[in-house]
Protein backbone atom coordinates (compact mmCIF):
# COMPACT_ATOMS: atom_id res chain seq x y z
CA UNK A 1 0.00 0.00 0.00
CA UNK A 2 1.34 3.57 -0.99
CA UNK A 3 1.40 4.87 2.72
CA UNK A 4 2.70 1.84 3.98
CA UNK A 5 5.00 2.66 6.81
CA UNK A 6 4.54 6.79 6.56
CA UNK A 7 3.16 9.07 8.70
CA UNK A 8 0.55 11.35 8.50
CA UNK A 9 -0.18 14.44 10.21
CA UNK A 10 -3.62 16.36 9.16
CA UNK A 11 -5.12 19.33 11.49
CA UNK A 12 -8.33 20.26 11.15
CA UNK A 13 -8.86 16.46 10.90
CA UNK A 14 -12.26 16.16 12.46
CA UNK A 15 -14.54 17.02 10.21
CA UNK A 16 -15.26 17.61 6.18
CA UNK A 17 -11.98 17.39 4.14
CA UNK A 18 -9.66 17.02 7.08
CA UNK A 19 -11.04 13.66 7.89
CA UNK A 20 -11.68 12.77 4.23
CA UNK A 21 -8.31 12.46 3.78
CA UNK A 22 -7.68 11.32 7.11
CA UNK A 23 -9.74 8.39 6.10
CA UNK A 24 -8.08 7.79 2.72
CA UNK A 25 -4.30 7.56 3.91
CA UNK A 26 -5.67 4.69 6.39
CA UNK A 27 -6.87 3.14 3.94
CA UNK A 28 -3.96 3.35 1.76
CA UNK A 29 -1.97 2.00 4.94
CA UNK A 30 -0.92 5.61 6.52
CA UNK A 31 0.04 5.80 10.33
CA UNK A 32 -2.63 9.10 11.21
CA UNK A 33 -1.91 11.97 13.65
CA UNK A 34 -5.32 13.40 13.74
CA UNK A 35 -5.58 16.67 14.99
CA UNK A 36 -8.25 19.12 15.89
CA UNK A 37 -9.24 21.76 18.39
CA UNK A 38 -12.17 20.02 18.77
CA UNK A 39 -11.30 16.58 20.59
CA UNK A 40 -14.97 15.22 20.41
CA UNK A 41 -14.63 15.14 16.20
CA UNK A 42 -11.08 14.16 16.20
CA UNK A 43 -11.84 11.33 18.67
CA UNK A 44 -14.20 10.28 16.30
CA UNK A 45 -12.34 10.52 12.97
CA UNK A 46 -9.08 8.43 14.79
CA UNK A 47 -12.40 5.66 15.89
CA UNK A 48 -13.34 5.26 12.52
CA UNK A 49 -9.93 4.72 11.03
CA UNK A 50 -9.53 2.33 14.16
CA UNK A 51 -12.97 0.86 13.32
CA UNK A 52 -11.57 -0.05 9.63
CA UNK A 53 -8.51 -1.63 10.75
CA UNK A 54 -6.43 1.61 10.49
CA UNK A 55 -3.64 2.74 13.13
CA UNK A 56 -4.35 6.49 14.38
CA UNK A 57 -3.87 8.47 17.12
CA UNK A 58 -5.68 12.10 18.30
CA UNK A 59 -3.56 14.97 19.55
CA UNK A 60 -5.50 18.51 20.43
CA UNK A 61 -4.30 21.59 18.69
CA UNK A 62 -5.50 24.80 17.97
CA UNK A 63 -2.86 26.10 15.12
CA UNK A 64 -3.43 29.90 15.79
CA UNK A 65 -1.63 29.16 18.86
CA UNK A 66 2.05 28.88 18.67
CA UNK A 67 2.88 26.62 21.66
CA UNK A 68 -0.20 24.55 20.55
CA UNK A 69 1.35 23.34 17.46
CA UNK A 70 4.90 23.07 19.02
CA UNK A 71 3.10 20.33 21.15
CA UNK A 72 1.59 18.79 18.20
CA UNK A 73 4.55 18.01 16.05
CA UNK A 74 6.78 17.42 19.60
CA UNK A 75 3.68 14.22 20.03
CA UNK A 76 4.11 13.38 16.55
CA UNK A 77 7.68 12.81 16.34
CA UNK A 78 8.14 11.45 20.16
CA UNK A 79 5.30 9.12 19.30
CA UNK A 80 6.13 7.89 15.63
CA UNK A 81 9.79 9.06 15.05
CA UNK A 82 8.62 11.52 11.83
CA UNK A 83 6.47 12.83 9.77
CA UNK A 84 6.39 12.16 6.30
CA UNK A 85 3.51 14.33 4.63
CA UNK A 86 1.80 16.98 6.91
CA UNK A 87 -1.62 18.43 5.23
CA UNK A 88 -2.42 22.20 7.02
CA UNK A 89 -6.15 22.36 6.64
CA UNK A 90 -7.79 23.20 9.39
CA UNK A 91 -9.74 26.69 8.24
CA UNK A 92 -12.20 29.02 9.11
CA UNK A 93 -14.59 30.42 7.03
CA UNK A 94 -15.66 33.65 9.40
CA UNK A 95 -18.97 34.62 11.11
CA UNK A 96 -20.51 36.08 7.76
CA UNK A 97 -20.69 37.30 4.43
CA UNK A 98 -19.60 40.79 4.55
CA UNK A 99 -18.69 43.26 1.54
CA UNK A 100 -14.81 44.36 2.75
CA UNK A 101 -16.21 47.90 4.33
CA UNK A 102 -18.26 46.11 7.06
CA UNK A 103 -16.16 43.50 7.63
CA UNK A 104 -15.84 43.43 11.31
CA UNK A 105 -12.54 43.65 12.70
CA UNK A 106 -12.99 40.56 15.04
CA UNK A 107 -13.24 38.54 11.95
CA UNK A 108 -10.54 39.80 10.10
CA UNK A 109 -8.42 38.76 12.99
CA UNK A 110 -9.93 35.32 13.49
CA UNK A 111 -10.09 34.97 9.93
CA UNK A 112 -6.01 35.41 9.61
CA UNK A 113 -4.89 33.91 12.61
CA UNK A 114 -6.25 30.56 12.10
CA UNK A 115 -6.13 30.24 7.75
CA UNK A 116 -3.00 32.30 7.57
CA UNK A 117 -0.63 32.25 11.15
CA UNK A 118 -1.71 28.64 11.75
CA UNK A 119 -0.60 27.73 8.48
CA UNK A 120 3.22 29.30 8.74
CA UNK A 121 3.12 28.24 12.69
CA UNK A 122 2.87 24.60 10.94
CA UNK A 123 4.91 25.00 8.05
CA UNK A 124 7.66 26.43 9.88
CA UNK A 125 7.61 23.45 12.70
CA UNK A 126 7.17 20.99 10.04
CA UNK A 127 10.00 21.96 8.04
CA UNK A 128 12.12 22.28 10.98
CA UNK A 129 11.04 18.59 11.08
CA UNK A 130 11.19 17.45 7.93
CA UNK A 131 14.94 19.37 7.18
CA UNK A 132 16.55 17.21 10.38
CA UNK A 133 14.79 13.69 8.76
CA UNK A 134 15.88 14.72 5.13
CA UNK A 135 12.66 14.21 3.52
CA UNK A 136 8.85 15.42 3.73
CA UNK A 137 6.26 16.47 1.65
CA UNK A 138 3.69 19.42 2.68
CA UNK A 139 0.08 19.95 1.66
CA UNK A 140 -1.60 23.09 2.32
CA UNK A 141 -5.30 23.82 1.34
CA UNK A 142 -5.45 26.74 0.15
CA UNK A 143 -9.27 27.40 -2.14
CA UNK A 144 -10.10 28.82 -5.19
CA UNK A 145 -10.50 32.10 -3.06
CA UNK A 146 -6.51 31.89 -3.09
CA UNK A 147 -6.52 32.57 -6.64
CA UNK A 148 -9.16 35.13 -7.50
CA UNK A 149 -11.55 37.14 -5.46
CA UNK A 150 -14.32 36.27 -3.89
CA UNK A 151 -17.14 39.01 -3.07
CA UNK A 152 -18.11 39.36 0.48
CA UNK A 153 -14.99 37.51 1.49
CA UNK A 154 -12.27 39.96 2.03
CA UNK A 155 -10.34 38.08 5.16
CA UNK A 156 -11.07 34.98 4.13
CA UNK A 157 -9.51 35.45 0.33
CA UNK A 158 -6.16 37.40 1.58
CA UNK A 159 -5.39 34.20 4.04
CA UNK A 160 -5.53 31.71 1.67
CA UNK A 161 -3.99 34.31 -1.30
CA UNK A 162 -1.34 33.74 1.54
CA UNK A 163 -1.44 30.03 2.08
CA UNK A 164 -0.51 30.18 -1.93
CA UNK A 165 2.25 32.38 -1.71
CA UNK A 166 3.86 30.95 1.55
CA UNK A 167 3.29 27.31 -0.31
CA UNK A 168 5.22 28.51 -3.42
CA UNK A 169 7.95 30.57 -1.33
CA UNK A 170 8.83 27.45 0.79
CA UNK A 171 9.29 25.22 -2.09
CA UNK A 172 11.63 26.84 -3.29
CA UNK A 173 13.34 27.37 -0.45
CA UNK A 174 12.92 23.54 0.49
CA UNK A 175 13.42 21.84 -2.83
CA UNK A 176 17.42 21.06 -2.54
CA UNK A 177 16.09 19.70 0.81
CA UNK A 178 14.11 16.85 -0.46
CA UNK A 179 11.44 18.26 0.83
CA UNK A 180 8.05 19.32 -1.41
CA UNK A 181 5.96 21.54 -0.44
CA UNK A 182 2.28 21.89 -2.50
CA UNK A 183 -1.35 23.48 -2.04
CA UNK A 184 -4.67 22.05 -3.31
CA UNK A 185 -7.32 24.83 -3.64
CA UNK A 186 -10.77 22.96 -3.69
CA UNK A 187 -13.92 24.70 -4.96
CA UNK A 188 -17.15 25.07 -2.50
CA UNK A 189 -17.32 21.33 -1.10
CA UNK A 190 -20.40 20.97 1.15
CA UNK A 191 -19.37 20.71 5.05
CA UNK A 192 -19.73 22.54 8.05
CA UNK A 193 -17.71 25.47 6.49
CA UNK A 194 -19.66 25.91 3.67
CA UNK A 195 -23.35 25.45 3.35
CA UNK A 196 -25.13 26.81 0.43
CA UNK A 197 -28.08 26.98 1.78
CA UNK A 198 -27.25 28.87 4.58
CA UNK A 199 -25.04 32.14 2.44
CA UNK A 200 -27.15 35.10 3.78
CA UNK A 201 -27.38 36.51 0.03
CA UNK A 202 -30.77 35.59 -1.75
CA UNK A 203 -29.69 33.52 -4.62
CA UNK A 204 -26.00 33.11 -4.44
CA UNK A 205 -26.20 29.86 -3.42
CA UNK A 206 -27.90 29.01 -7.05
CA UNK A 207 -25.18 31.29 -8.83
CA UNK A 208 -22.00 30.19 -7.55
CA UNK A 209 -22.82 26.41 -8.35
CA UNK A 210 -23.80 27.59 -11.47
CA UNK A 211 -20.52 29.52 -11.97
CA UNK A 212 -18.60 25.86 -11.77
CA UNK A 213 -18.29 24.36 -15.04
CA UNK A 214 -19.12 21.16 -14.14
CA UNK A 215 -22.27 22.95 -12.43
CA UNK A 216 -22.39 21.15 -8.98
CA UNK A 217 -20.44 21.05 -5.76
CA UNK A 218 -17.32 19.10 -4.86
CA UNK A 219 -17.50 16.03 -2.76
CA UNK A 220 -15.51 16.10 -0.17
CA UNK A 221 -13.71 13.03 -1.15
CA UNK A 222 -12.45 14.71 -4.50
CA UNK A 223 -10.54 16.83 -2.47
CA UNK A 224 -9.12 13.80 -0.58
CA UNK A 225 -8.18 11.76 -3.58
CA UNK A 226 -6.44 14.77 -5.06
CA UNK A 227 -4.62 15.73 -1.42
CA UNK A 228 -3.25 12.07 -1.15
CA UNK A 229 -2.16 12.32 -5.41
CA UNK A 230 -0.14 15.45 -4.68
CA UNK A 231 1.43 14.14 -1.48
CA UNK A 232 2.47 10.85 -2.58
CA UNK A 233 5.95 9.76 -4.68
CA UNK A 234 3.34 9.66 -7.81
CA UNK A 235 4.18 13.51 -8.03
CA UNK A 236 7.96 13.61 -6.77
CA UNK A 237 9.03 16.62 -9.34
CA UNK A 238 6.66 18.49 -8.55
CA UNK A 239 6.63 21.50 -6.21
CA UNK A 240 5.42 25.01 -5.53
CA UNK A 241 2.07 24.26 -7.23
CA UNK A 242 -1.65 25.10 -6.50
CA UNK A 243 -3.92 22.66 -7.78
CA UNK A 244 -7.31 23.98 -8.43
CA UNK A 245 -10.07 21.32 -7.63
CA UNK A 246 -12.40 23.20 -8.91
CA UNK A 247 -14.75 21.67 -12.11
CA UNK A 248 -13.32 24.57 -14.48
CA UNK A 249 -14.16 27.29 -12.26
CA UNK A 250 -10.64 28.90 -12.53
CA UNK A 251 -10.31 27.58 -16.08
N1 LIG B 1 -15.64 23.55 2.05
C1 LIG B 1 -15.27 24.36 1.08
O1 LIG B 1 -16.05 24.78 0.23
C2 LIG B 1 -13.82 24.81 0.98
C3 LIG B 1 -13.41 25.45 -0.19
C4 LIG B 1 -12.09 25.85 -0.29
C5 LIG B 1 -11.21 25.62 0.76
N2 LIG B 1 -11.64 24.99 1.89
C6 LIG B 1 -10.67 24.80 2.96
O2 LIG B 1 -10.62 23.45 3.33
C7 LIG B 1 -10.18 23.34 4.69
C8 LIG B 1 -11.09 22.39 5.44
O3 LIG B 1 -12.37 22.97 5.48
P1 LIG B 1 -13.73 22.11 5.49
O4 LIG B 1 -14.57 22.64 4.40
O5 LIG B 1 -13.44 20.66 5.54
O6 LIG B 1 -14.38 22.65 6.85
P2 LIG B 1 -14.83 21.92 8.19
O7 LIG B 1 -15.40 23.00 9.04
O8 LIG B 1 -15.68 20.73 7.88
O9 LIG B 1 -13.44 21.39 8.79
C9 LIG B 1 -12.51 22.27 9.36
C10 LIG B 1 -11.92 21.60 10.58
O10 LIG B 1 -10.93 22.49 11.11
C11 LIG B 1 -11.09 22.56 12.52
N3 LIG B 1 -10.58 23.85 13.00
C12 LIG B 1 -11.12 25.07 12.84
N4 LIG B 1 -10.37 26.00 13.44
C13 LIG B 1 -9.31 25.35 13.98
C14 LIG B 1 -8.18 25.76 14.71
N5 LIG B 1 -7.98 27.04 15.05
N6 LIG B 1 -7.27 24.81 15.08
C15 LIG B 1 -7.46 23.51 14.77
N7 LIG B 1 -8.53 23.07 14.10
C16 LIG B 1 -9.44 23.98 13.69
C17 LIG B 1 -12.58 22.39 12.77
O11 LIG B 1 -12.85 21.93 14.10
C18 LIG B 1 -12.96 21.36 11.70
O12 LIG B 1 -12.83 20.04 12.17
C19 LIG B 1 -10.15 24.76 5.23
O13 LIG B 1 -8.83 25.26 5.22
C20 LIG B 1 -11.01 25.52 4.24
O14 LIG B 1 -10.70 26.89 4.19
C21 LIG B 1 -12.92 24.57 2.02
Amino acid sequence: MEFENKVILITGAGSGIGRAAALLYAQNGGTIVVSDFNADTGAETVEMIRAAGGEATFVSCNVAKYDEVQKLIATAVDQYGKIDVAVNNAGIGGASWHKTAEHTLEDWDNIIAVNQTGVFYCMKLELQQMTGQGFGSIINIASIAGLRGLPNNSAYVASKHAVVGMTKTAAMEYAKRNIRVNAVCPVFTITNLFDPDKIPVEGLGDKLRRSIPMKRWAKVEEMAESILWLSSDKASFITGHTLSVDGGLTA
